[in-house]
């Protein structure tokens, strides 16, 4: 597919800004550079990998969005990564969170044989898999491939064979994790979040009490292969543990977790993104004459229990809902405008999230949008993994959020603030929000050769 990409500045329309202020990127080096890391660095002839070093197995969501990166140049390997991901689907539509294709990988906990997933009923024969998933983005995901590639007889032959798959993953999730059938679905465990040590979830998980004996002694890898200080620390691993342990237990059933786990949480991101994915099933089938009845019975009670349920008026903002302690964990952080994406807020609420997002940025010790944490909380912390970091993906859907309520300056600013930093340290896993502190960087955070970082900016200058 040959793609112009015009030699660019990435301006902002921001009127507080100035011109000279604007970052000077090259795009067409940068989509270069963006394109031999998933063809060269991640790729593992079927499959994409996050981070060679630190990720080696397939991930559920980064291989969502590197399937969206493959789209603008490579449209039989976008089809492939959604393929290869999905022969870890469960019998009863769970996608879990990896998939470990291979087994001959060191380095990694909680590898394959740690999940167990071969004795679980319904789990794939022919692949090993973890017992949690992570937040449902396929449906905007094949959505995007779709209208990338909606003249290819073969991409639409794709979509419209793969469709069900997705609506399988979404049936589990109203059936298994929403015992109320509020439209709301839960998580159990932090990394299905997305946001692994958020401290959305540090009140909620010190309540959690381990004795010994509770969990088993298991060798971290992570904080060997990148800077510990840039980790979750050994108690969130604790916890990490002792969670998929009762997953384990349970073999991994939402019904009898619901029963059980301290851990219960209705999320923002993870139901912002359901609901955009049924919004795009619902669009691409009245493209392909499939019916969705049931996706519009289920869209209509989420889009209102996530503008009922999680609205923290005090905040100005969504918050997640604990189910077990019956509140919200009331924080700002960066999932809740992501509802933007999924269409959720009213234009006046719309309104008041954006607003949030200039004040960052114009703040005088200066931030680039958007940190994934709340900058003036104690425990903001600019370099440590989801305390504070700016995220690759995170950005990309707060950008089309504000993008789709016609806050265009604003929805510029967040791309560009991300271009800059990817330009100056690197297709990292995530990024010091400080201007002051990052400009003095040599490179990002965590890990290096990103595929998600990569898929995103390909996006991102793409559609420049
Ligand atoms: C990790 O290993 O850090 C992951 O986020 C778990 O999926």
């Amino acid at each position: 597919m040959f793609l112009f990409i015009p030699a660019m500045t990435i301006f902002t329309d921001q009127p507080n800004l100035h011109r000279s202020q604007m970052p000077q990127i090259n795009p067409k080096q940068l989509f270069k550079t963006a394109q031999e890391i998933l063809t060269e660095n991640t790729w593992e002839g079927r499959y994409t990998v996050p981070s060679p070093n630190l990720y080696p197995y397939q991930w559920n969501w980064d291989s969502g969005f590197v399937a969206m990166g493959f789209a603008h140049f490579d449209a039989q390997r976008a089809m492939l990564e959604l393929e290869s991901l999905f022969e870890g689907q469960w019998e009863n539509g769970m996608l879990p969170h990896i998939i470990f294709h291979s087994k001959k990988r060191e380095g990694y906990f909680p590898g394959p044989s740690y999940w167990e997933s071969n004795k679980v009923p319904g789990a794939p024969k022919a692949v090993d898999t973890s017992g949690i998933t992570q937040p449902p983005v396929h449906g905007f995901i094949l959505e995007k491939i779709f209208n990338l590639h909606r003249n290819s007889e073969e991409v639409r032959g794709f979509v419209k064979a793969f469709f069900p798959k997705v609506l399988q993953l979404h049936r589990y999730l109203y059936e298994y994790r929403d015992p109320q059938s509020e439209g709301l679905a839960f998580i159990f465990h932090p990394w299905a979040s997305g946001r692994d040590n958020s401290p959305l979830w540090d009140d909620l998980v010190k309540t959690i009490p381990i004795k010994p004996g509770d969990i088993p002694p298991y060798k971290r890898y992570d904080n060997l292969k990148a800077d510990p200080s840039e980790r979750p620390s050994d108690r969130d691993y604790d916890i990490y543990v002792y969670l998929m342990e009762l997953g384990k237990r349970h073999q991994y059933n939402g019904k009898a977790i619901a029963k059980e786990s301290p851990f219960l949480v209705q999320d923002t991101l993870f139901n912002a993104m359901l609901i955009r994915s049924n919004e795009a099933l619902m669009n691409l089938g009245a493209e392909l004459g499939i019916n969705t009845r049931e996706i519009q019975d289920w869209n209509t009670q989420s889009r209102k229990s996530f503008e009922d349920k999680l609205w923290v008026e005090a905040l100005g903002t969504y918050a997640p809902y604990d189910l077990q302690n019956e509140k919200h964990i009331a924080l700002r952080e960066i999932g809740a405008y992501t509802a933007l994406y999924a269409g959720v807020p009213s234009n006046e609420r719309a309104e008041v999230l954006k607003e949030y997002i200039e004040t960052l940025a114009d703040r005088p010790e200066g931030f680039r949008v958007m940190p994934s944490f709340d900058p003036d909380h104690w425990i903001f912390n600019p370099r440590k993994y989801w305390k504070g970091p700016i995220w690759p993906q995170m950005n990309w859907l707060v950008y089309q959020g504000l993008d789709r309520y016609g806050f265009k300056g604003t929805a510029n600013h967040v791309k560009s603030d991300f271009l800059d930093l990817v330009d100056k340290l690197g297709f990292h896993e995530y990024f010091d929000p400080r201007k002051s502190v990052a400009d003095q960087l040599e490179h990002g955070y965590g890990g290096d050769h990103f595929s998600w970082t990569a898929a995103v900016v390909l996006d991102f200058i793409a559609n420049s």
